[in-house]
């Protein structure tokens, strides 16, 4: 069987310079960006003109679109004039090209003012107490998007804009909305919060894997990205079910690592 051919859009950002040395063994990889890229054979142009990025998805299997600003507390002009117009005009391309599955990397700041809420905003504290991490009801894709920032609302204006595509022009597109990905220590979370919404880069690659080969007939999904945690806040059971996404690691392992780092930085 030839390698999936996988056009990775914002190929020369740090999200993709974590992936691409993951997933080049498994798929034929190409790029895309306004800035040159050195790892992969890409194109630069600029993704909101369609026919300028056009060449870049002929042949492609899937797409997989971290091309955004990824500030959360950039302005609502940015987010309107780069990620809602890049998004769209990846998706634009894509459709003109024929590629079936389109990969957009959505955020937890789609619905993160949950957060504003217990038990919710008591574990992203790390209080604990009275919650049952066993079954209290965790946070789901179908339950009404809360976005925290006009950069939330990007994400989900642009998850309603995969929807659109995979409704009317029979795509089948994936909007991953990922928990906390920088990998700045690798498994080890850095502050709180993290215990919940942390992804391993071992559980994003196997996430990443999951949306490109995830059943043809598939036509539209959101998932949470986020490791195995004890407290995580966020249901996957639906990732698990329709694409087979099967996290490994709980950041619950490292947490008495954390506490000795904790104790060993505070001051005598
Ligand atoms: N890292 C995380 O924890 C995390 C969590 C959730 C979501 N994300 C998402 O992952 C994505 C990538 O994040 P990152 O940290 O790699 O960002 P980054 O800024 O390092 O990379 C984004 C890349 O997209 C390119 N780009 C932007 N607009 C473009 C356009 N119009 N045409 C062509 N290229 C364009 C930029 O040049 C840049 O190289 C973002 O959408 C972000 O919201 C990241």
């Amino acid at each position: 069987m030839p390698k999936k051919k996988v056009l990775i859009a914002g190929a020369a950002g740090r999200m993709a310079g974590l992936l691409v040395p993951q997933l080049a063994e498994k798929y034929d990889l190409s790029g895309i960006d306004l800035r040159p890229v050195t790892a992969i054979p890409s194109l630069v142009a600029d993704l909101r003109d369609p026919e300028a990025a056009a060449a870049a998805f002929q042949g492609v299997d899937a797409v997989i679109d971290f091309a955004n600003d990824p500030n959360f507390r950039t302005s609502w002009q940015q987010v309107l004039q780069v990620n809602i117009a890049t998004t769209y005009g990846t998706l634009t391309a894509a459709q003109r090209a024929g590629v079936k599955r389109y990969i957009f990397v959505s955020s937890n700041h789609a619905s993160e003012f949950y957060e504003k809420e217990p038990p919710y905003s008591l574990i992203a504290e790390g209080k604990y107490e009275g919650v049952d991490a066993a079954t209290f009801p965790r946070i789901t894709s179908t339950m009404p998007a809360r976005p925290d920032s006009p950069f939330g609302i990007g994400k989900v204006a642009s998850e309603a804009a995969a929807r659109y595509f995979a409704d009317q022009f029979g795509m089948s597109n994936i909007c991953l909305r990922l928990g906390t990905a920088y990998q700045v220590k690798g498994p080890m979370p850095t502050r709180i919060r993290e215990f919940q919404s942390l992804i391993t880069l071992r559980d994003l690659t196997h996430l990443f894997e999951c949306a490109i080969d995830a059943p043809s007939d598939l036509k539209f999904g959101i998932y949470y990205g986020v490791s195995n945690n004890k407290w995580r806040i966020w249901d996957t059971s639906d990732a698990r079910a329709q694409i087979g996404f099967n996290p490994v690691d709980n950041t619950e392992d490292q947490r008495a690592a954390f506490e000795a780092d904790q104790a060993a930085q505070r001051p005598a």
